[in-house]
């Protein structure tokens, strides 16, 4: 299908957007959301819910710090050389991912599980905020020269693959274009 060529599109002179129509912050943000939600629907839920919540959860995390690690957070200290900003992202990820390697070796009837995932949407809460608030990484990433339209054109692809990698998916939590296969489902039709 023959596409407009996208106005103001690309600082380096690509004329393609991500056909998500996400660039790659509201692509990151919409990730923020999601993970939100369901850490708040965690804290109400039974324990079969809760683990394919947890589930969806610590996937969901996982391809999210992969292709910020490997995509984002690269090209951001590129344009920016903001070390201090990039360097606390990735150790904020770090923290994380222990705590998420934990949450998938454990269950709803471990006696801490309801407790690491609180902590975990707390520190999540915490780095989505650092990410998302005037001065943070998405604000300079704004301000910056960084292709925020290819970016998320290839943060699409790269997720697509990630999810698709992913084989221990409750079904519990699969619902809605929202959740993990229904992104995956939509990014694979591009
Ligand atoms: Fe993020
Ligand atoms: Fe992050």
């Amino acid at each position: 299908m023959a596409r407009a060529k996208a106005k103001g599109a690309s600082k380096k002179g690509s004329s393609r957007r991500p056909e998500t129509g996400q660039d790659a912050i509201a692509l990151l943000k919409a990730d923020h959301r999601q993970v939100a939600d369901w850490f708040a629907e965690f804290e109400k839920a039974n324990s079969k819910r809760k683990l394919a919540l947890a589930t969806d959860i610590c996937n969901a995390l996982t391809v999210h710090t992969t292709i910020e690690e490997e995509i984002f957070y690269p090209a951001f200290l590129e344009a920016t050389e903001d070390k201090d900003l990039h360097h606390e992202a990735e150790i904020e990820h770090d923290a994380a991912k222990k705590l998420i390697a934990e949450i998938e070796a454990s269950g709803p009837d471990d006696d801490y599980y309801d407790s690491k995932v609180k902590v975990l949407s707390e520190m999540i809460k915490h780095h989505v905020k650092e990410e998302e608030q005037p001065g943070g990484m998405f604000a300079e990433a704004r301000k910056s020269d960084m292709d925020l339209d290819s970016l998320g054109e290839e943060m699409a692809a790269r997720k697509a693959e990630l999810e698709s990698q992913i084989s221990d998916v409750p079904m519990g939590a699969r619902k809605g274009k929202n959740g993990v296969l229904g992104r995956m489902a939509s990014a694979m039709t591009r």
